[in-house]
């Protein structure tokens, strides 16, 4: 009998905590509401009871990009150490180098300089393991009287500064270098135009090249035209667009040409 009575108090109890259990998820739904869902595990449950007396501060606002998507903008060094004075060598291998990683609108426009409350880390030290790569696939062309070291950095920061802050918080200062690293390392733009039999050191029509990265990628490209003082007309930088996601996708770019008013480009 005793042990009947006990049964029957257990589960009252039980029965009771698990209303209650289900009592303070509703009124958490309804009271709290927090942009990322939260788990509703024991801990939880427990700091609510204390939450009753000292009010959690304010979940931190979701985060809401300001620009559309992102653009890797590659550049041409052959084209590039034309038209502006290079430090040589170009770091090896052959290849498009990357230029950034822009946050930008389908119009065009790019938010410049954002977070300026985001500090430039000095010590690049924080990119450690990721430092051959970028050396070797980011490095700075331009000349100048600095190392290459302090040179690289240079860029790094600049960019971070103009163009990265504005992925904060989606990207930290070393998760936007990984990101720009890891959607370079996709495709090898130059292999995809030899495979179409687009070689450098010659003219080739700029529908050629943006057909050619169509076809390989399945997304338009945009490219960039620059022109030296002779007025020859340079492939100078290939842009591929991604969405505004940690792990960003292709997107087609939405202007193809920039600055490539005649057809014919020398790549
Ligand atoms: C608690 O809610 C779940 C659904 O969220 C329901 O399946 C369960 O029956 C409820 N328990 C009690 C004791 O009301
Ligand atoms: C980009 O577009 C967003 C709206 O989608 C707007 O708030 C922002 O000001 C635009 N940025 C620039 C630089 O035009
Ligand atoms: C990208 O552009 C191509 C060619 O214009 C088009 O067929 C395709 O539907 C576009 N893709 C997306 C996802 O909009």
């Amino acid at each position: 009998m005793k042990s009947i009575i006990l049964s029957f108090v257990v589960c009252v109890l039980f029965h009771c905590s698990v209303l209650a259990a289900n009592e303070s998820r509703i009124r958490v739904r309804a009271s709290a509401p927090t942009p990322f869902p939260q788990p509703l595990d024991e801990s939880y449950s427990s700091d609510l009871k204390k939450a009753k007396r000292t009010p959690p501060p304010p979940p931190p606002p979701p985060y809401i990009p300001n620009f559309d998507i992102f653009m890797l903008s590659e550049t041409w060094p052959a084209a590039f150490c034309k038209i502006n004075t290079c430090a040589s060598p170009i770091p090896a291998p052959i290849k498009f180098k990357i230029h950034g990683l822009w946050p930008s609108n389908i119009t065009g426009q790019q938010p410049e300089q954002c977070s300026p409350g985001i500090t430039v880390p000095t010590d690049i030290g924080i990119l450690g393991s990721i430092l051959n790569k970028l050396n070797s696939n980011w490095p700075s062309l331009i000349d100048s009287k600095d190392l290459i070291v302090i040179r690289n950095n240079k860029l790094w920061q600049h960019e971070w500064k103009k163009h990265g802050s504005c992925s904060y918080p989606l990207f930290t200062f070393r998760e936007y270098f990984e990101t720009g690293l890891n959607l370079y390392a996709k495709h090898d733009l130059m292999a995809i135009l030899a495979r179409e039999g687009i070689k450098p050191g010659k003219f080739v029509s700029k529908v050629d090249i943006v057909d050619a990265i169509y076809k390989h990628i399945n997304f338009k490209p945009q490219i960039r035209c620059a022109q030296d003082t002779r007025n020859t007309n340079y492939l100078y930088e290939i842009r591929l667009c991604f969405t505004v996601s940690k792990t960003p996708q292709y997107v087609n770019c939405t202007a193809q040409y920039i600055n490539c008013a005649i057809d014919q480009v020398y790549y």
